[in-house]
């Protein structure tokens, strides 16, 4: 049988299922050349600010248990016309290159959106959803915010915009973003982000594990995948294949991603896997979601995309 795991975000063509996520090895040029010589199917850069940063003090990445990572870097960043500059020269790996952007006012998205228009980015993703910089809260929690943010940055020429969302733990935040999300022709979403603001602790040192923010760090990975999956359902459902989605959150091997495509995510995103087995990881998922399609009889993406059966 033959299976194609070739997709597309809002028009975009993507090869495979499986992309990195802003976050781990995606910062300098040589990393993201890696991932062009890799089998991500698109080259996602780290989410930029309009100046180049530092981030927090470190330790601000820890390994908590087997599949999980805490993180608080703090958007260290080269600046976006490093990133600009970026994405003109990785388009010889000949897959989309995604910018990500942060602005720490609605005026400084919105420069950024703009700056991105004119670059060689295929889509841009706002980052609604960083969880790390003290005395900001998330875009993506306070939905007065989100609509000012959305109806600034959503239109500014021709290239798709999408938003990395924070996870939602209620249906009704689930509809009021979808609402908005509608309101403004947002073209893609990626949710989730990692779970913001969670503590672990070494009880052997009695201390926090990282340094930044008392501790307080943003968790991912296979902890997070129940969360993420059902982001992903409640936007499938209520966005009504109007907008393309990419899963986030927990992505280990190729059957995480077969229940991803099965809540309706159009590709997906890993950070965590990136991090902890490298960019070998693309090959290793592609080859295990091939597996469950044909283990299910699916040859394509789009046959099996929501085909989530309920009891
Ligand atoms: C950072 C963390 C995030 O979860 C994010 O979305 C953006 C940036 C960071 O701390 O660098």
């Amino acid at each position: 049988m033959s299976i194609s795991t070739a997709t597309n975000i809002a028009g975009v063509p993507l090869a495979s299922y499986v992309c990195n996520a802003s976050g781990p090895k995606c910062t300098s040029y040589e990393e993201l050349a890696e991932l062009g010589r890799s089998k991500s199917s698109a080259i996602v850069m780290k989410t930029c600010t309009i100046l180049p940063r530092k981030g927090n003090p470190e330790p601000r990445l820890a390994h908590v248990g087997k599949n999980r990572l805490l993180q608080s870097m703090g958007l260290p960043n080269l600046g976006y016309e490093k990133y600009i500059g970026f994405s003109k020269k990785l388009k010889k790996y000949g897959k989309p290159v995604i910018a990500s952007i942060a602005g720490f006012t609605l005026d400084e998205y919105d420069a950024l959106a703009h700056a991105f228009q004119k670059s060689d980015a295929a889509l841009i993703e706002i980052n609604a959803s960083c969880p790390n910089i003290k005395g900001k809260s998330q875009i993506g929690y306070d939905f007065g915010q989100m609509r000012d943010l959305l109806s600034l940055a959503c239109d500014r020429g021709g290239k798709p915009v999408g938003l990395k969302l924070p996870p939602y733990f209620d249906p009704v935040h689930w509809d009021i973003m979808s609402e908005l999300i509608l309101e403004y022709n947002i073209s893609f979403i990626s949710c989730i982000n990692s779970i913001g603001n969670t503590l672990v602790i070494d009880p052997w040192k009695r201390s926090t594990v990282i340094k930044p923010k008392k501790g307080l760090g943003g968790l991912s990975g296979e902890t997070i995948k129940p969360i993420a999956l059902a982001n992903v359902q409640a936007f499938y459902e209520r966005l009504m294949g109007q907008v393309s989605i990419f899963g986030v959150g927990g992505i280990m091997n190729g059957i995480d991603a077969f229940e991803f495509l099965l809540a309706g995510a159009d590709a997906v995103q890993v950070g965590t896997s990136l991090e902890l087995e490298g960019a070998g990881c693309f090959g290793h998922l592609d080859a295990g979601l091939r597996t469950m399609m044909e283990y299910h009889h699916f040859s394509s993406i789009a046959e099996a995309k929501g085909k989530l059966s309920y009891l």
